[in-house]
């Protein structure tokens, strides 16, 4: 493998600045040739390739985004678009890549390698923490603090006025993001797309505490369920319990951005250096991570196919912790 290069596809998330720095040192160390691919897969097939060293990745560690710059590609879905992409890889010469994004960036990537033969390794990058083969994804911790922060301060002017919050959280089809903050923001209840609770159950638990005189209520709702969103729920809540003043809090795009948490920083930097030393070792079409504290490198049609389940006594802490 003499040159590599290195791009981050899909939405943002951070700490995958700390994984393109560990992927350009780490190939720097190796003696290896390291270019970055501006905007994913658009840039990829526009040709927006640029060479890197180990000065161009200084100071970026502690920064949120991606320096190479995100975007979501149609073209790439077709087969003119993916060989436009092949060309402008064969003219800088590119024989191995680092993929750093979610579920569609692997989608691409496997296609790419099916059909081009160039090695790829992939880095779980989003926040959603939705792929399997990886314990956490890098940006996972950062967003649940992010989130966390914000539903700490609705929680003040919740208490004060009395008041039941809906707070819509990220994460896809995916509950990972909504179950931590829930914990660890005191919510009564948490609603996620995996569990599918029904409104009429949240009705009678927040009717419940309500006749027991709790007064103000945090219902964490997760944005994967398109007919119960937060904004739908509180609606029917109130409509059923006309006497509680409810809100809904969207916290939205907030969630991807900011300084990485150590740990974001640490787990980029870890599959970083291990994608870029995986290719060395004749990996491909596998995607890094981290499970039980050891690096595993799992297919990608595995990470782009298995769920990953959410662990059931979570949902339970929240039940009892409510109570
Ligand atoms: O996958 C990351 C994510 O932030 C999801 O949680 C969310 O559903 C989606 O991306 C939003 O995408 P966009 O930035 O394109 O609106």
């Amino acid at each position: 493998m003499k040159r590599i290069a290195v791009f981050t596809s899909g939405g943002d998330s951070p700490g995958m600045n700390a994984c393109i720095r560990a992927v350009v040192r780490t190939a720097v160390y190796h003696g290896i040739e390291v270019y970055g691919i501006m905007r994913g897969y658009k840039g990829m097939i526009k040709g927006e390739i640029v060479k890197l060293d180990s000065a161009s990745v200084s100071n970026t560690v502690q920064k949120g985004g991606t320096l190479l710059k995100s975007a979501r590609s149609q073209t790439f879905m077709t087969k003119e678009g993916r060989q436009q992409a092949f060309d402008q890889l064969s003219n800088h010469k590119i024989d191995g890549l680092v993929a750093i994004g979610g579920n569609g960036t692997f989608t691409g990537a496997m296609l790419f390698e099916q059909e081009f033969g160039i090695p790829t390794v992939g880095a779980p990058g989003t926040i959603d923490n939705d792929l399997y083969g990886t314990d956490y994804t890098i940006g996972y911790d950062t967003a649940v603090n992010t989130a966390l922060e914000a539903i700490d301060k609705i929680r003040d002017t919740a208490d004060s006025h009395d008041r039941c919050f809906f707070i819509e959280v990220m994460g896809r089809d995916s509950g990972y993001i909504a179950i931590p903050c829930a914990i660890g923001g005191g919510a009564e209840i948490v609603m996620i797309p995996e569990t599918q609770m029904s409104t009429e159950a949240v009705i009678d638990t927040l009717r419940t505490g309500w006749k027991r005189s709790k007064t103000s209520f945090i219902v964490i709702v997760a944005e994967g369920d398109e007919e119960n969103n937060a904004t739908t729920v509180a609606a029917k809540v109130k409509e059923a319990i006309p006497e509680l003043d409810t809100r809904v809090t969207i916290i939205g795009h907030v969630q991807r951005g900011g300084s990485p948490t150590a740990a974001d920083r640490l787990l980029g930097s870890q599959i970083g250096i291990a994608a870029v030393e995986g290719l060395m070792n004749g990996m491909h079409n596998v995607m890094a991570g981290i499970v039980d504290r050891k690096l595993v490198y799992t297919p990608f049609h595995e990470t782009i196919y298995k769920k990953k389940l959410i662990n059931q006594s979570f949902m339970r802490m929240v039940e009892i912790l409510s109570v």
